[in-house]
């Protein structure tokens, strides 16, 4: 079994953190017990386990479920995408250094995405060109740059400079909408807002026409099984039949760009992993978990591995299969 989508947060000091942002850089509290906190400045923002700082902890874990390998990338409260992109460029290589640092534990078992700082193209160009120089196999961002969101020319710029390198990317939602007032509650924006975030970000590139400019060597997978995406295609798919503002940047109707991309499987209910399969096919579908994270999949491809729907073919290729083509493992 081969994880696609995994986090880490490296053992980041106050001292490195307040380099990058002096009131709300990211850091880890580790207390006595062993139990860890990031922080964001003083404030307590999430409780995490060690297997997201400590290989040794998630070796232990992936022995235990069955895991071969785990793609890690950085917990998105990392990115600094807000902050100026001078001071993010040496913290996303730092970052970096430390995603590689981190799988040296197992090199042949736990494989890195790099982090750029995408608020600036040529910088983030030239950090994930870096990063797979040194080691990493692949980038992974954010779905949006503030009010940017992917068909914004400078993103789209980006993510033509990694189809014509072969930089796959993982593309995870964060900096989720409406999080200010209405979804205050019962983490609301993980689920109500993470899975729209995920959708707009597939739809900006589907409905501004990105995916006719971009090079179809561009390996692009969204987390979370893509979101709202497969559910809601038969309504974008009925707008842009009937309404021609829908159509004006889109020459095609959007379910016909679904062999542009593929996404995840962390969608934790059978039936929604079956419409997932029947829209993208199971060529597009990765295992991915979100470990070591409390809303991840707890028993690693469970889901998968139990699915009546898929033959045994589908299923290793979701498995592993598509994964080892996604980020060329040999
Ligand atoms: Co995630």
């Amino acid at each position: 079994m081969i994880d696609m989508h995994t986090h880490i947060f490296p053992r980041i000091s106050r001292e490195e953190a307040a380099a990058l942002d002096p009131q709300a850089g990211p850091w880890l509290r580790i207390d006595e017990a062993g139990q860890g906190m990031i922080m964001r400045g003083e404030q307590a923002f999430r409780p995490v386990i060690p297997p997201l700082w400590d290989a040794a902890a998630r070796l232990e874990d992936m022995d235990r479920q069955g895991v071969d390998m785990q793609v890690v990338c950085a917990t998105p409260i990392m990115f600094g995408y807000a902050l100026e992109a001078g001071r993010v460029m040496p913290w996303a290589e730092r970052m970096n250094d430390l995603a590689l640092d981190y799988c040296a534990a197992a090199p042949e078992r736990l494989k890195a995405l790099a982090q750029v700082p995408l608020q600036n193209t040529e910088l983030a160009c030239r950090e994930a060109s870096r990063a797979m120089a040194v080691g990493h196999v692949g980038v992974q961002i954010g779905n949006h740059v503030g009010d940017r969101d992917l068909d914004d020319a400078q993103l789209v710029e980006f993510l033509d400079h990694c189809g014509r390198n072969d930089i796959p990317v993982l593309v995870h939602p964060w900096d989720m909408m409406g999080g200010s007032q209405r979804m205050k509650k019962w983490m609301l924006p993980w689920l109500v807002a993470m899975p729209a975030e995920t959708s707009l970000g597939i739809l900006s590139l589907i409905l501004s026409g990105a995916f006719e400019r971009l090079p179809r060597s561009l390996k692009i997978c969204f987390a979370h099984g893509g979101g709202a995406f497969a559910f809601t295609l038969g309504r974008v798919d009925n707008a842009w039949r009937h309404r021609d503002i829908i159509r004006q940047d889109c020459p095609n109707p959007p379910s016909s760009y679904t062999d542009r991309f593929y996404v995840d499987s962390a969608v934790f209910d059978e039936k929604a992993l079956k419409l997932l399969v029947d829209v993208m096919g199971c060529e597009r579908v990765m295992l991915g978990s979100d470990h070591p994270f409390p809303l991840g999949e707890q028993q690693i491809g469970g889901l998968v591995s139990k699915a009546t729907f898929l033959d045994d073919a589908g299923r290793r290729r979701i498995l592993a299969g598509n994964a080892r083509h996604f980020f060329n493992l040999t």
